[in-house]
């Protein structure tokens, strides 16, 4: 059985002030459900992890950075390792997020090797995965995600692999207000869950947790949520809300 997971992802905003209170807010509005029937994680800019996991290190919600640099440490000017994002409490860590895909240009080989030393350095990472909009209009959903999905966890041994969550993401639907409906969602899932059931087993893909993520609102977390395939969100603009973030996690029990 998949245990819910509901992750907000800030991207670049909030301030020293704004992401603790706004952490503490989503514990204190929270603490009834999440941990025990839902596993909830934000994910802060780095420049405030570090505040946010002293602030909220006795709540059951875990704290994830929004990328990381795969070597372990050296002259990497302005890079962050796996061990330094363990070292200040961090659980989890998103890769690929599109947004670093297509506005920072990363690319399937680099996402791999950050996937690959977030688990040799005890992150469970998020990989993101997602086509952009002319990709579905001309049907290559199914191509791009497979793509995504084969590069990004090319290498992993199905026990490394157990510590990834996916997040599907179409890029049209981020930050857009056009959400997929649930049942575009629930057939990319499938895809993805039959996909790793064809690279693993079939274990593996039942027990592997694959989040949506596109402008998730109260509104619409249940209906995405009551999709078989559908495990998680993982939420952007509403996620600096923190009525709004609690709402979505109380959805998503
Ligand atoms: P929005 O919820 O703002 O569309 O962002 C989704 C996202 O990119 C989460 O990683």
């Amino acid at each position: 059985m998949r245990k819910p997971f509901v992750a907000g992802n800030w991207k670049m905003n909030t301030d020293s002030h704004s992401s603790v209170n706004l952490a503490k807010a989503i514990v204190s509005a929270s603490v009834e459900i999440a941990g025990e029937s839902v596993a909830v994680a934000v994910c802060p800019p780095f420049v405030y992890l570090q505040a946010v996991t002293t602030a909220i290190s006795t709540s059951s919600i875990a704290v994830g950075a929004q990328d990381l640099y795969y070597e372990q440490k050296g002259a990497f000017t302005g890079e962050i390792s796996a061990s330094m994002l363990k070292d200040i409490g961090c659980a989890y860590c998103l890769c690929g997020h599109s947004e670093r895909r297509h506005v920072i240009g990363e690319q399937d080989e680099l996402i791999n090797k950050k996937v690959t030393a977030a688990i040799s350095g005890g992150l469970l990472p998020i990989l993101c995965v997602g086509e952009l909009l002319e990709e579905r209009q001309a049907n290559k959903t199914t191509e791009v995600v497979t793509r995504q999905i084969k590069n990004g966890l090319a290498g992993l041994s199905v026990e490394k692999v157990s510590a990834v969550t996916l997040a599907y993401e179409p890029v049209w639907a981020i930050g857009t207000g056009l959400t997929a409906t649930p049942q575009q969602a629930q057939e990319v899932h499938a895809l993805i869950r039959g996909l790793l059931a064809e690279m693993y087993d079939s274990h593996l893909a039942e027990e592997i947790r694959i989040l949506y993520g596109g402008s998730v609102k109260p509104g619409n977390a249940a209906e995405l949520m009551g999709q078989r395939d559908i495990d998680g969100l993982l939420v952007g603009g509403a996620s600096l809300n923190a009525d709004d973030f609690v709402a979505i996690i109380q959805a998503a029990v």
